[in-house]
């Protein structure tokens, strides 16, 4: 039991969660393991994060799980990460369902494989009406170039002279109609964003741990509400 879990205020729920879910080859590596392991000890732990967010009543979850910059790392542990991604929707789909979870993928698909792609596809038509929580997955995900991609799609139907707004631009980024992000977490104790959602983040509480990402529950969960719950957030006002 997680001496979080009763310190948290049930008024006070962020809406919207996103996490860098970081340290993967590290949690492998310190155990004389490949990192592909680290990977898929890391994908295990999204079930039980998405019940413990269901159970606190959190309307959105994002995870980022490739980054546009993660296309520098080796062939093989990039091919290793897209088998991965693949064999956790072919394996999990049908529970996603029962449990009620609406998938979103937030990214470019221009590079991803096209097997990959017709699975995050099928992910996001099938829960489609899915309302409990969203389960937004960040995949082939850059923060720049969601802004890019999201003004390049705003000047397709723009009328002669018409500005672009932040409202407006906020309609065409990939998490266009999603809450604001409340909470960002980064685990394995690094303190940067890594070009994870940019636009998004700017009123975000930020809360770093030093967990790696395969040791996260919900006990760590639990506690980074309960940080999120002791800041003051003044959004500019006093
Ligand atoms: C995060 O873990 C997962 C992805 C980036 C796909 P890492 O693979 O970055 O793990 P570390 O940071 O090397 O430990
Ligand atoms: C960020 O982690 C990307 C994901 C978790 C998918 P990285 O491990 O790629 O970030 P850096 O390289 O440490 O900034
Ligand atoms: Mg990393």
């Amino acid at each position: 039991m997680s001496r979080y879990k009763g310190l948290i205020n049930p008024d006070i729920i962020p809406k919207h969660i996103a996490i860098i879910m970081d340290g993967n080859g590290r949690w492998a590596q310190k155990r004389s393991l490949p990192r592909t392991e680290g990977h898929k000890r890391g994908a295990d732990v999204i079930e039980p994060l998405m019940d413990a967010s269901i159970k606190l009543g959190i309307k959105t979850v994002s995870l980022f799980a490739f980054s546009v910059e993660n296309w520098s790392r080796p062939k093989l542990e990039v091919k290793e990460l897209w088998d991965l991604l693949k064999y956790y929707f072919q394996n999990n789909i049908e529970r996603i369902k029962k449990k009620n979870i609406r998938i979103i993928h937030s990214g470019s698909t221009r590079r991803l494989p096209p097997s990959t792609k017709k699975i995050i596809q099928n992910a996001v038509d099938e829960t489609k009406k899915n309302r409990k929580i969203v389960l937004n997955f960040c995949v082939n995900y850059g923060g720049r170039q969601d802004i890019v991609d999201g003004v390049n799609k705003w000047l397709k139907n723009r009328k002669p002279d018409e500005q672009l707004s932040v409202k407006k631009l906020e309609r065409n980024l990939y998490t266009s109609g999603l809450p604001e992000v409340d909470l960002m977490i980064r685990t394995s104790g690094e303190f940067r964003i890594s070009n994870f959602l940019l636009w998004q983040l700017a009123y975000a509480e930020l809360v770093f741990m030093d967990v790696l990402w395969p040791d996260f529950n919900e006990s760590h969960l639990y506690e980074a509400i309960y940080q999120y719950q002791q800041r003051e957030r003044r959004f500019g006002k006093i």
